[in-house]
């Protein structure tokens, strides 16, 4: 896949005692892109802090309604992180669901946070506008998870007692609500407790998006995604689908012009850049056929993919090693969470 790149943001690396920590919503398929733009930064970045990674799962209960789905996206989500390398010794993993305290200081941080701050919240005031534009009620569908969103998500972070927050850009604003939150509480009970104000890092990603299966960005949201962990023979047929121009097999062609040579690219570890190298050269040239790319993008996507997706079948199963890993991750996050907890309900006079 592509090269490691600087992840650090403005932080430096090698730290220790300082805790990153994100959380993953359970809302789809873990698909190429997920892998790419989200899951091997991240697991990059674990590497320089004391990290924490968790599966989001009651956040995705704003929007997933099926409780089979619901349950099946966590352990897959779950499951993908650790196929991809995440050790759960180093990194504290754990589901959200696992850390009641959580749901006990939302309410007291909901205490002290202003109904405008939440308002203005991105994800809310898009649904708004649609809405709007729909010529609908502006809070139509809206529920009060939907809502109330940025308040849990600070808590995931403040009850860890985080420094740096590994996002994309689009959660940047949570990330700097949390601090707000964070800064309410300490202005009015400081002299009792004070959250620590954490800050969000954007881990560098790929320099380019991956596209997908009709050459937009690839993206659950546009249903053109390239699952991580389909039998052979299907990933076959969706690397066929990869839409192509019906250029001429011995025509010149235009490698950066067309998705499959782009996926190829950004999927190739550094032991298939001859292969990459080799199949610009050919389209630049004239007389290879798309046909023949994709066979090429089949055969190093499965080889990079295969040894995943046999450990995310066994991670899968009832009762696997990932349960382990979740229950000793839940313990450990607990005992954390416990402590600020306490400490917070104490400052607010409830005990
Ligand atoms: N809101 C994040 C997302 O949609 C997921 C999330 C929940 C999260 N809690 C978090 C991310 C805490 C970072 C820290 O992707």
């Amino acid at each position: 896949m592509s090269a490691p790149s600087e992840s650090t943001g403005s932080v430096s690396p090698g730290s220790t005692g300082r805790v990153s920590l994100t959380g993953i919503k359970p809302s789809g398929e873990p698909h190429l892109g997920n892998l790419l733009g989200a899951i091997r930064p991240a697991l990059r970045l674990a590497e320089e802090y004391d990290s924490m990674y968790f599966i989001a799962d009651y956040h995705a209960l704003t929007s997933i309604r099926d409780p089979e789905l619901k349950r099946h996206y966590t352990r897959s989500v779950a499951a993908t992180w650790m196929a991809a390398g995440l050790d759960p010794e180093r990194t504290t993993f754990y589901l959200q669901s696992d850390v009641p305290e959580t749901f006990e200081l939302t309410w007291i941080m909901s205490c002290v946070t202003g109904k405008g701050l939440m308002n203005r919240a991105h994800a809310y005031k898009a649904a708004r506008d649609r809405n709007v534009e729909a010529g609908e009620e502006p809070d139509a569908g809206i529920n009060m998870g939907l809502y109330n969103y940025p308040v849990l998500m600070a808590v995931d972070i403040l009850i860890m007692e985080t420094d740096v927050v590994p996002v994309g850009k689009d959660q940047v604003q949570h990330v700097e609500y949390a601090a707000d939150i964070a800064g309410s509480f300490n202005h009015l009970y400081g002299d009792h407790y004070t959250f620590k104000i954490p800050r969000a890092i954007v881990p560098e990603g790929p320099a380019e998006t991956l596209p997908g299966l009709d050459g937009r960005k690839m993206s659950k949201s546009y249903d053109n995604t390239i699952p991580l962990f389909l039998p052979e023979n299907k990933l076959k047929k969706l690397v066929r689908r990869i839409p192509t121009d019906s250029t001429p097999v011995e025509d010149p062609k235009d490698p950066d012009g067309a998705a499959v040579f782009q996926i190829l690219e950004q999927v190739a570890p550094a032991s298939a850049a001859d292969v990459v190298a080799d199949t610009r050269k050919r389209l630049e040239a004239g007389g290879m056929g798309w046909g023949e790319v994709k066979n090429v993008l089949f055969e190093v996507l499965n080889t990079e993919l295969a040894p995943m997706r046999e450990r995310y079948d066994a991670l899968m199963e009832p009762g696997s090693e990932l349960d382990d890993a979740l229950a000793r991750g839940a313990e450990r996050a607990r005992a954390r969470a416990g402590r600020v907890l306490s400490a917070a309900r104490r400052a607010v006079g409830i005990s």
